[in-house]
């Protein structure tokens, strides 16, 4: 394993720079090439792919983003696109592939290996905490600081003009996102998509509030438990509350990463590359309980990573 590529893939998160550089100079440590892969797969297909050096990351540990540019393939999903990165792997003289990313990169990089037995090692970043096999991916922590830094904001207007605030969150299917930064928050309420929650029952829950003195609430609403704006909309109609809808958006995925992603994507970008160097193939780095351990990519990407049921009925109690 003399040569290894690396690249992100999917929505970008916090702490892939790190990653990045991590992979990069402990690859260089060990004596390996390393070559950056640009704009994700579709920058594989490109060839848009050059060698990194220790100065090609330097300076990047604080930021947000990836340096290495992403984006969501679509051609890498057909055999073709696929064919043509494996000649960009001959031309370039890639061993061993890293890949930064969310599921729908790690199942890329699954039928990668499976096609052409090149060695692939994952490496969880996304905010939406999904993946199967870790406790958590890169650029979460950082996600639900920045929703909890909105969340107070909010909470000082929502208390000076007593309202309700229904504040959306990002997370795809996954509730995480909402979960920890509504239970960080002290939200009263958080609509994750893992256990609905109808509005009658929020209606029911806001009305006991505003008999006992509480005149105004948030609402955490994870997109795909509901859309923000309807929720505030059917809220308002049944309780007629002055409501206001806040949709984070894109916000929640930038920002300078927090230490704890910055040292989980150091911890892991190292790991990938030592496995690769030992001779593992189709694996994913995990973090579980605070090891760094790795895990079979197939389990990965055919399983379902649940949710903490237990936290999400701690916010409950807490928020009553
Ligand atoms: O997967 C990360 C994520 O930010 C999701 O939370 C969100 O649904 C999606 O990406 C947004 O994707 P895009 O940036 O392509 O609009």
């Amino acid at each position: 394993m003399q040569r290894i590529g690396v690249l992100t893939s999917g929505g970008d998160s916090p702490g892939m720079n790190a990653a990045i550089r991590a992979v990069v100079r402990k690859a260089i440590y060990h004596g390996r090439e390393i070559i950056g892969i640009k704009h994700g797969f579709a920058g594989f297909i490109e060839a848009d792919m050059s060698p990194m050096n220790l100065g090609s990351v330097a300076d990047i540990i604080h930021r947000g983003g990836t340096i290495l540019h992403t984006a969501r393939s679509e051609e890498f999903t057909t055999p073709e696109g696929r064919a043509k990165a494996y000649e960009n792997v001959r031309r370039f003289g890639l061993q061993g592939l890293v890949i930064i990313g969310g599921d729908g990169s790690f199942r890329g990089g699954l039928q990668f290996y499976r096609e052409y037995n090149i060695p692939v090692v994952c490496v969880p970043g996304t905010i939406d905490n999904d993946i199967p096999g870790t406790d958590y991916s890169i650029g979460f922590d950082t996600a639900v600081n920045n929703v909890v830094d909105a969340i107070n904001k909010i909470r000082d207007t929502a208390t000076s003009h007593e309202r309700t605030f229904i504040i959306e969150v990002m997370g795809r299917r996954s509730g995480y996102i909402a979960l920890a930064a509504g239970l960080a928050g002290g939200a009263e309420t958080i609509m994750i998509p893992e256990h609905p929650t109808s509005i009658d029952e929020i209606c029911r829950k806001l009305n006991r509030g505003y008999r006992r003195g509480k005149l105004h609430s948030i609402i955490i609403v994870a997109e795909g438990a509901a859309s923000g704006l309807e929720v505030g909309a059917k809220i308002k109609e049944k309780t007629g509350f002055d409501t206001k809808v806040t949709i984070l958006g894109h916000l929640q995925r930038g920002g300078t990463p927090t230490a704890y992603d910055r040292i989980l994507a150091s911890r892991m970008g190292a790991k990938a590359v030592e496995m690769l160097i030992n001779g593992e193939k189709c694996k994913m780095v995990g973090i579980v309980s605070g090891e760094i351990v790795s895990v079979d990519l197939e389990t990965v990407t055919a399983g379902k990573k649940e949710l903490d049921m237990d936290m999400y009925h701690l916010a409950g109690i807490l928020s009553i």
